[in-house]
């Protein structure tokens, strides 16, 4: 939520720190900006919307040649998306220049301090303030750093910040609390980003920041102080991954590119943790076997898509741990009072590790006591530093908004996590688990499988693009991938949609039907859960009796869908835990495909971001 980036160094400062902004976009494109600072003058230029209409302001009116430059992509908490509120935001004498992610909670107070001392402010938004306060700041020591601790010690909220200035013009600060910040080292020459894909063309080299630290950047230097101005800790990192992950590489949308990745993602999320033998090898687990032992009670913690994966993961620690398991919306969970103590595991899923939803969730958790394990996707993210233990996926930079590969590594690492409990806690038979590992060790295939059944999805989906709503439903591990893919719909295609579990539906649902609805069936296994399938045809029947047009995601072989549905769209033979593995694939097809005949931007979808940094 909001990409920021800053350059220090001998390239051209404002083409290293456009190309960033363009790989930060996914963060928010309600607006952007960038200031250089040039014969120590600070120039801006920023504008509301897209990257590609700040791209046309410097074309128009060019910044001059500088050594050091701030960019921002906006997603709007407060102000409107217009260019005054657009960030860079600087104070009245067009000294210092601030761009920000987050929301500064007593800005409303600090305003109203500034506005009594005679300042004016420009803008809506919480983050002008932070400007003009350095500016106040400033000639007491002279220094931006040293502005810059005092500014921070007035904010309250989440305020990841960096700031320039006309007086240090060589200079770069950052200050980073709740929203993440990483520093790039490069050669003469230093990077600050919300995330590495902004400089990994420049540099593999990187410093993950931890809470409550400021980082001061010249070309040539790197200091990094607490708060408090006491020395810092922090990690340093080379990134595992190359700009070509980060690139469409060949695909029309970054989404596309994602689905078709999923095979690979899932194969790395698999890789080194399952041995010869068959046993889950789990060397990077922080959690030891006797606390694991102790574990009487898993709750999976989450938002969004990732709480589809924690659902699919309640599923999967009941049946093969036998321990009571719930899945929670981390929004939900961090104001009730959940019941937890030590012997609890809570596991926080996020693919950037950033949603502040979720982080606050762990910090409720935590206080309780309770165990935390994070599944992340991003090194060095919030959630894996204050979890007890991290479980990485390994899908690769996910650039679409729409979360596609994360998902399905999520569920990966949901399984591995259900069927580890389960071999510590020696609950189930070993050759079971066995089994289940061999299975999942053919998913990436079976989704291979499943890619080539794309062309069909974008027909079927063609058909519907003039429906008023969808519906979807699915028994057990189908529910959740009902679940993600009306959530799919919703967000790529903006057309109304649901996902029920089907014996819901006549509690309610069902009255929606009418001739022509559309309903898509996730169908359970005929050969693994014949009395599951059954009660969904039993469903199927039910809407088709009302009208409904029917398209059914079901088993190869399985002829009785068949005879009920309109279409049926094949999926291979998997076991039940891991149908949505392969379920859920054509519906993200089915989704990216009506977005793109209505003429939605599927990459970037309105009003989405996608890191979602504010509560
Ligand atoms: C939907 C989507 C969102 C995210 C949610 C959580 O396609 O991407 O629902 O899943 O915002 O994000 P993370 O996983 O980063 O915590």
């Amino acid at each position: 939520m909001c990409g920021i980036v800053g350059y220090v160094g001998s390239k051209q400062a404002l083409s290293v720190v456009v190309d960033g902004l363009r790989r930060l976009e996914y963060r928010g494109y309600d607006s952007a900006g960038v200031a250089v600072v040039s014969e120590n003058k600070l120039k801006v230029r920023k504008k509301a919307g897209k990257l590609t209409k700040l791209e046309s302001l410097l074309g128009d009116d060019p910044l001059p040649s500088s050594t050091c430059a701030i960019g921002h992509t906006r997603w709007a908490t407060h102000g409107i998306p217009n260019d005054i509120n657009a960030h860079p935001h600087l104070d009245q004498d067009q000294k210092f220049a601030v761009i920000h992610n987050g929301i500064i909670e007593n800005f409303a107070q600090l305003r109203a301090e500034l506005e009594a001392t005679g300042t004016n402010l420009a803008s809506d938004t919480d983050t002008e303030v932070v400007a003009h306060l350095l500016a106040s700041e400033y000639p007491k020591t002279k220094s931006l750093t040293k502005a810059m601790q005092q500014v921070v010690s007035r904010l309250r909220g989440a305020f990841t910040l960096v700031a320039i200035s006309s007086e240090e013009p060589d200079l770069l600060v950052g200050a980073r609390r709740n929203s993440p910040l990483v520093v790039g080292r490069g050669i003469g020459e230093n990077f600050l980003a919300s995330d590495v894909s902004a400089f990994i063309s420049h540099t593999k080299s990187a410093i993950e920041l931890g809470q409550d630290q400021i980082v001061e950047l010249t070309s040539e230097s790197i200091k990094i102080i607490n708060f408090d101005g006491s020395d810092a800790l922090f990690k340093e990192y080379e990134i595992d991954w190359d700009i070509s992950a980060a690139e469409k590489g060949g695909y029309e949308l970054f989404m596309l590119k994602e689905i078709a990745e999923q095979p690979q993602a899932v194969r790395d999320t698999l890789a080194g943790r399952i041995n010869e033998k068959g046993i889950l090898n789990f060397s990077d687990f922080q959690i030891s076997d006797e606390t694991i032992k102790e574990i009487k009670k898993v709750v999976f913690i989450a938002c969004g898509t990732a709480f589809h994966a924690g659902l699919i993961g309640k599923y999967a620690v009941e049946r093969w741990t036998r321990l009571p398991s719930e899945a929670e919306i981390a929004s939900e969970f961090r104001y009730r009072d959940p019941i937890l103590d030590k012997e609890s595991l809570v596991v926080a899923i996020s693919q950037s590790g950033e949603t502040m939803d979720t982080l606050m969730a762990v910090k409720h958790a935590k206080e309780q006591g309770a165990k935390v394990l994070a599944i992340t996707n991003t090194q060095g993210s919030t959630l894996g530093r204050e979890a007890d233990a991290v479980l990485y996926t390994r899908a690769g930079p996910e650039v679409a908004v729409a979360s596609t590969k994360a998902f399905l590594t999520q569920v990966v690492a949901v399984e591995l996590l259900a069927l580890y409990l389960a071999q510590v806690k020696a609950v189930t038979q070993t050759s079971e688990i066995k089994k289940v590992l061999e299975d999942i060790l053919d998913m990436s295939h079976a989704i291979d499988v499943v890619l080539d059944t794309m062309p069909q999805v974008k027909e079927i989906a063609e058909k519907y693009k003039s429906a008023k709503s969808i519906l979807f439903i699915g028994r057990q591990a189908g529910y959740p991938v009902a679940l993600e893919g009306a959530l799919k719909l919703k967000e790529l295609a903006y057309m109304h949609a649901e996902g029920f579990a089907a014996g819901e539906l006549k509690h309610g649902p069902i009255a929606l039907i009418e001739a022509g609805s559309p309903v898509i069936v996730i169908v359970p296994s005929l050969e693994h859960d014949p009395i599951l399938h059954e009660k969904i045809i039993s469903n199927i029947q039910e809407v088709k009796a009302r009208g409904a047009s029917v398209v059914a995601l079901a088993e190869a072989g399985d002829e009785v869908v068949s005879l009920y549905a309109d279409q049926v769209i094949r999926l291979p033979k998997v076991p039940s835990l891991l149908q949505p593995l392969v379920a859920t694939v054509p519906l993200q097809v089915f989704a990216a495909q009506l977005a793109k005949v209505k003429g939605h931007d599927v990459d970037q979808p309105r009003n989405l971001a996608k890191s979602v940094t504010v509560e």
